[in-house]
């Protein structure tokens, strides 16, 4: 079966094309490297090797040639995708690329609305054209509104997104359950993930922020790394245990092997279903800080600051619906997802 990984280049497509491969797929990435180095298509191939030779799974392939091809372009540009669709054999497509910087989106509106809603509807159009009607979806817990009780789940409240980044995911979803009423052919997954860290155990590929990162692990990594003085932890006077922010961190192997598992479910299920792709766990800043301390055994400076505009005390899903429809859980905890991020960092 031929997959295509629009975004397949950046942080969660990266290692998706890898359990793909080790799973004896065949991959398509289209990807315009705005938020990704070329570098990265070899070392996917190499990670997936790498995978296959420790792990012993066999990729379909009766050498060591795997397969995946690479294409630079814009899904915006409709000729383009079309010629992909015209070259390749898609069975089913899963859609990754966008814009994904919550604060910039807030400075460019328009570019976030005019990438991420422009390349869906591209997207979805030239797949109407070419009949392929099965498509996986990267959406957010973003898309949940702040009031919900936790944990989350698929019928929590939605919208009342505080950024033009939430609300392109927002209105993504609010398109694709459009198009699967009007078409029932449609068969589409939101995965509606929630915070993914770490990296491929192989440290081949990994999370790589342009300039000063805004997420706190890839933060993290470069105070330990020494690249950035100290980390600002926003707020110690949340309601939590230690009154910092907890969230739901996942494995982005975890998160990989989801899309996997919800490639199976596209075939045996049709509409658009949301699918919150989490652990059920929350960990606040002071547990990540220190987990990341002790399992690696490096100091990462930190001064307690003001809140973060825009953020909550906790967020986490309830995990059970992917377990129950997707037959997948997250397998991977915090000692995993720190190791691997800071093995990522010190190998590249
Ligand atoms: P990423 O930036 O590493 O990957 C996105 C990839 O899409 C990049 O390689 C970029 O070059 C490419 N891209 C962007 N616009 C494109 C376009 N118009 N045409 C072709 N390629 C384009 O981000 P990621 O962390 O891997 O996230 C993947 C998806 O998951 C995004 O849609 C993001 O919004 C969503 N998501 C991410 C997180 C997270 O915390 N990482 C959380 C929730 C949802
Ligand atoms: N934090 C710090 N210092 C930092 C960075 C973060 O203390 O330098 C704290 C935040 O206040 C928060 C926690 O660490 O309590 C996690 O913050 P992140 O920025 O890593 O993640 P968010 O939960 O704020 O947001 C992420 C993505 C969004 C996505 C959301 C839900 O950035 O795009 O998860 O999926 F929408």
């Amino acid at each position: 079966m031929k997959i295509l990984l629009t975004g397949g280049a950046g942080f969660i497509g990266s290692h998706t094309a890898v359990e793909l491969l080790s799973s004896g797929f065949e991959v398509v990435v289209v990807d315009n490297y705005s938020n990704a180095d070329v570098s990265v298509n070899d070392r996917i191939i190499q990670a997936a090797k790498w995978q296959i030779k420790n792990f012993g799974e066999k990729p379909k392939t009766d050498n060591d040639v795997l397969p995946i091809t690479f294409y630079y372009g814009d899904c915006r540009d409709g000729v383009f995708m079309d010629s992909i669709f015209r070259e390749q054999e898609i069975d089913a497509v899963i859609h990754f690329a966008g814009l994904k910087a919550v604060g910039e989106s807030v400075e460019k509106p328009l570019e976030y609305y005019d990438n991420n809603i422009g390349s869906t509807l591209v997207l979805l159009n030239v797949m109407k054209d070419h009949n392929i009607k099965k498509l996986i979806f990267s959406s957010s817990a973003t898309v949940y509104s702040a009031d919900n009780q936790m944990p989350l789940d698929e019928n929590s409240q939605t919208g009342n997104c505080t950024n033009p980044y939430g609300w392109t995911k927002y209105m993504i979803e609010q398109i694709l359950q459009g198009v699967a009423t009007a078409d029932k052919e449609w068969s589409i997954v939101l995965l509606r993930y929630f915070n993914p860290v770490g990296a491929h155990a192989s440290g081949l590929i990994g999370e790589e922020p342009n300039g000063i990162p805004n997420n706190l692990m890839p933060y993290i990594c470069r105070v330990a790394a020494k690249k950035l003085p100290k980390l600002n932890v926003f707020g110690n006077d949340y309601p939590t245990k230690d009154g910092t922010g907890v969230r739901d961190y996942i494995h982005v192997v975890d998160l990989a092997k989801g899309h996997v598992a919800a490639l199976s479910y596209l075939y045996r299920h049709n509409g658009a279903e949301a699918i919150n792709l989490g652990t059920g766990q929350g960990y606040s800043v002071l547990d990540m800080l220190n987990a990341f301390e002790k399992v690696n055994n490096v100091k990462v400076s930190y001064e307690i600051t003001a809140r973060r505009a825009g953020d909550v005390a906790v967020v986490y899903a309830n995990p059970s619906k992917a377990k129950k429809e997707l037959l997948w859980e997250a397998e991977m905890g915090l000692e995993d997802m720190v190791r691997d991020a800071w093995g990522y960092m010190v190998k590249k």
